[in-house]
Order: C-alpha cells, then structure tokens, then sequence
C-alpha cells in the first residue's frame, strides 16, 4: 500500500452554531492514496459533516484539512477538481432524465462536448441505466436513483470519491450492486472515504475504518487491529422469548462473572465476555431467574460490534 496521504485531517472541529454543541470535534485522521477508508459510526455521529467538510460545503469550525495537498479554505476550487461526491442526500433533479442529470452535473464539474457525452455513456452503463437513459429520474426505483447518484459522484473520474450511506434504504439486490462496485473501483485505484452504520459494510469493503461516535474518533485501524482491542473476548447475543425485560438481564448480567459488558436492544441482549462456554450456562440462568425465556442464544466471535460496544458500551445496531 502507497503511504502518501491523499486526506489529511487534523484536530478537525465543526460546530453548526457559535455555541452549540460539535458535530465533529478533534478529529484526526489520514486517506493513504489507493485507500478505501470507512467513517462508521450511528445516526448523528458527524459522518456527514465531516465528509460535507472535506469536500469543502461546510468551512470547519477549526482545524486543517487537505485534499491532494491543497487546504479546503485556501484552495476550495482546486480541491473540489479532485473529488467526487455522492451525498446521502440524492442530488438528483426528479424532472430530468437520468440523461439530463447526468449532463448536468457534468457540466457544473467542467465537462463539455465528446467527452462528456463520452462520459455519460460509460457512467450509464457502469449503472446499468442505459435502458432507463431517457425517463424522468421521478419514475425511478429508490435502488436506480441511487445508482444514478453515484455515477455522478464519479463524473470526471476523481481522485478521490465520497460515498455517504450509499446503500441506505434500497433493496438487498441495489445495496449488493453497489458493494461490488464500491470494490472494482477499489481495485482500479480510486481512494474512496465511505460512510456507513453497517458493521457489514464496513467490515467486508475496508482497508482502516475509523469508528465515530458523538462527533469523536474513538477507534481507528484495520479490522484486525480494531478487533484486537477488543482482546480475545467473544460476545453472547441472546434473544428473549419477552419483548422488554432485555434491559433488566444486562443489568443483571454486568455482575456476571466473566461478562465485560452488556447491553439491550428490544429483545435482543449482547453480553461481551472472556469465555462465552464459561458464562453460557450463568447467562442462561441469570435470564431464568429473572423469569425471562431465551428464544435463541449465539456465540460471535470478536466483530466490529463487538469492538463498539467495547468501546461505548453500546450495541451498534442496523
Ligand atoms: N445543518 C445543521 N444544523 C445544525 N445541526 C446539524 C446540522 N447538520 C447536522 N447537525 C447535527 O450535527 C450532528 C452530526 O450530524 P451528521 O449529519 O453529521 O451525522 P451523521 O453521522 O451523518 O448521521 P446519519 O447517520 O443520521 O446521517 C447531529 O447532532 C446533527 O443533529
Ligand atoms: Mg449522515
């Protein structure tokens, strides 16, 4: 792996107003060239307004970020040459064609003529959008405008593409489409920084992830290397028989012997522990005595999940 960075960001804090509280605050972190880096983190993390940042919407409250070496307050104009964006909200005019967007957002990135019809062509068809080129982008399938966004993202071939939360709210066909894309464009070369709340995704496209939560980097690595910090430890995921009464066993299971962690989603609970064969038999017990029935009951070797409820002591959930 090329070490040079392509994404500089150091001690990055943006807040929306003079006194409020920051989206992102003290960030760090580098985009090797070549790199495919994931900001993975929940809903209201800072994930968009760090990406909104870099590709120069939003001006960081303080900090310094670089782009290909140019500063995106210095240098807006030269920065903006080098990246492509597909923002999670579709930047898609409804009114136009797939066609007519695609010209559109072309031409506001300096493309004109041969090339950019020549352009246009080969985006429709990387999208497989060539049959649906002349129909009005309203009579799409939330998988196809995503499709489409994404093309313009990648409209005069960036250094550097931004993908936020591309696969959210499309069916599993679109979101498999997209993953597999994600890695071609990966192999050709693109630094791509990619957003997501999927542990999934971020686990099978990543080469570091970097795990944000309340606007702060609190891990950042390789899956391996975030996994181990996790140590060798294995998570219990039980799910209850009952709809409440997951967080009543979590609080019970935290004296536990053997259980780092726990915590409660709806009927679900997930117990981070040293030996999940030793604490199997106390879990299930701890559950009976507290008149709750296990419907299923699954060891997990150490995952992103793991290493986020580790971290916050919070399950990370789709
Ligand atoms: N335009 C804005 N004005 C004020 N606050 C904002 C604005 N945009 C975002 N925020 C706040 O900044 C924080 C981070 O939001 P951001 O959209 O960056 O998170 P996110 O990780 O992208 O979340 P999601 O997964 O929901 O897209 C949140 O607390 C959010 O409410
Ligand atoms: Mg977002």
């Amino acid at each position: 792996m090329e070490t040079t960075a392509l994404v500089e960001v150091q001690n990055l804090y943006k807040r929306y107003t003079p006194d409020g509280l920051y989206a992102v605050a003290d960030v760090s972190f580098e985009i090797h060239a070549g790199e495919l880096f994931s900001l993975l983190g929940p809903n209201g993390a800072g994930k968009t307004t760090a990406i909104s940042v870099i590709s120069t919407l939003l001006q960081p409250t303080s900090g310094m970020v670089r782009v290909d070496g140019y500063d995106v307050q210095r240098d807006p104009m030269a920065v903006r040459r080098v990246i492509g964006v597909a923002p999670q909200e579709l930047a898609l005019y409804d009114d136009l064609t797939a066609h007519e967007n695609l010209r559109f957002w072309g031409e506001m990135r300096g493309l004109h003529g041969a090339e950019l019809q020549a352009e246009i062509a080969e985006k429709l068809a990387l999208m497989e959008l060539v049959d649906r080129a002349k129909d009005r982008v309203s009579t799409f399938s939330g998988g196809m405008k995503r499709r489409l966004n994404l093309a313009v993202g990648l409209l005069g071939r960036p250094k550097l593409l931004m993908l936020d939360e591309p696969t959210v709210a499309i069916d599993p066909q679109s979101r498999r489409y997209i993953l597999d894309w994600v890695k071609k464009l990966r192999e050709q070369g693109v630094t791509i920084l990619y957003t997501t709340h999927y542990m999934e995704e971020a686990q099978e496209l990543s080469d570091r992830i970097g795990i944000i939560d309340h606007g702060k980097l609190i891990a950042l690595g390789t899956l391996d290397e975030l996994t181990r910090l996790v140590g060798e430890h294995e998570t219990l995921r039980l799910q209850l028989l009952q709809e409440g009464g997951g967080a009543d066993l979590a609080a019970a299971l935290q004296s536990v012997e053997g259980v780092i962690q726990a915590s409660a989603t709806d009927g679900e609970v997930l117990a981070n522990v040293t030996s999940a064969e030793a604490t199997l038999a106390a879990a299930i017990g701890t559950a009976t005595g507290l008149g709750l029935g296990v419907r299923t009951i699954e060891i997990r070797e150490p995952n992103l999940e793991t290493v986020f409820l580790h971290l916050t002591g919070r399950a990370l959930r789709d």
